[in-house]
């Protein structure tokens, strides 16, 4: 997921951590660990935070026929063990450091190429449709996997209610930056806030499911509370966390990885095994809990498995040059 200076790496299959680890000293250096916040690295403290006796609210949902029958990641793996670069770059960071993030009050603004813009607050958009249980698979540019039983509902059930004109061709995703919060903010790391796109007809998937919730609780902060994207074809980067702003635009948006990486990342990011990223194979991959990390991996699917639901939005694109 990072970027690191081509030379610095010789090989296609280098481990994550090292990646990570490697960036890590290279931009934080001992900054973070200075403006280290003094959370204990457990993830119930920051999944807590919100709750007033200790214990995260219950979110149920309505078991989902979009969900896959894969065994299930554990809760402490799912988190304990995140990307959420405005909170540092160790996976270990987020459940650091994430329960400083501050989720109420909390609005999400529609605007740009619709009929009706709006602000919600979150509390409405938790009863705006019935919330649903999904199991999906989330799959990570870095080679690892997790499946993770979300609670949400679809993301067009949201958009629906704003009236996109017919000049909506893309929706654009900002999520929150919390300056004071987030210690990765603070150290530079990507170009803030967060930004993440989708073409319209992506983004009006059934599949594509704004997310409120896990394990029949609400998202914890190091998962992207209130408010995150689950894209689950797509790779886990474009699952955008802690939302604020839905844009719907005319022209292509700039993501932040595109903007920090062109070379590396597109802006489909469709799970594809046959397109390598630049730096190693997407072939395989690590089920996180699951498999050792000297174990066989798994093979990548197209389309992350999914592609039965989503093949048809592609028919007659190149995936390989669209990556
Ligand atoms: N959203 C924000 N705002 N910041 C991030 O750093 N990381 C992305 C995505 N959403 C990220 C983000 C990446 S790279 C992945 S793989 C997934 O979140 C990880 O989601 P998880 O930690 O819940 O597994």
């Amino acid at each position: 997921m990072l970027i690191r200076k081509p030379d610095a790496i010789q090989s296609s299959e280098i481990t994550p951590e090292r990646v990570w680890r490697a960036r890590r000293d290279l931009i934080l250096g001992a900054g973070v660990a200075a403006a280290g916040l003094g959370l204990p690295g457990w993830a119930g403290r920051a999944w807590a935070a919100n709750a007033p006796v200790g214990e995260p609210a219950v979110l149920p949902g309505q078991a989902s026929p979009l969900s896959v029958m894969d065994k299930q990641t554990s809760l402490s793996d799912i988190t304990s063990y995140n990307n959420y670069y405005e909170f540092g770059l160790d996976k270990s960071d987020p459940a650091a450091h994430a329960g400083k993030l501050q989720t109420r009050p909390w609005t999400v603004s529609v605007e740009g190429e619709v009929g009706k813009p709006r602000t919600f607050d979150i509390e409405e958009l938790l009863k705006l449709a019935p919330m649903e249980e999904r199991v999906y698979r989330l799959r990570c540019v870095e080679g690892w996997s997790m499946v993770i039983p979300w609670v949400g509902y679809s993301l067009s059930a949201l958009l629906k209610q704003v009236e996109p004109t017919a000049n909506a061709k893309y929706v654009e995703f900002v999520t929150v930056v919390q300056r004071d919060n987030m210690p990765g903010v603070r150290a530079g790391v990507l170009d803030w806030p967060y930004v993440e796109g989708l073409r319209i007809d992506e983004a009006m998937h059934p599949l594509a499911m704004l997310v409120f919730g896990l394990y029949g609780k609400v998202l914890p902060n190091q998962n992207g509370a209130p408010l995150r994207l689950a894209v689950p074809w797509k790779y886990g980067f474009k699952s955008a966390k802690s939302l604020v702003k839905i844009r719907l635009v005319e022209k292509q948006p700039v993501s932040s990885w595109i903007k920090a990486a062109p070379q590396e990342y597109g802006f489909y990011a469709n799970v594809n095994p046959a397109v390598p990223h630049p730096r190693w194979s997407q072939a395989s991959e690590r089920r996180i809990g699951e498999d050792g990390l000297f174990s066989p991996k798994r093979k990548t699917l197209p389309f992350n498995g999914y592609a039965d639901q989503v093949a048809a939005l592609y028919q007659g694109m190149d995936l390989k040059a669209n990556y």
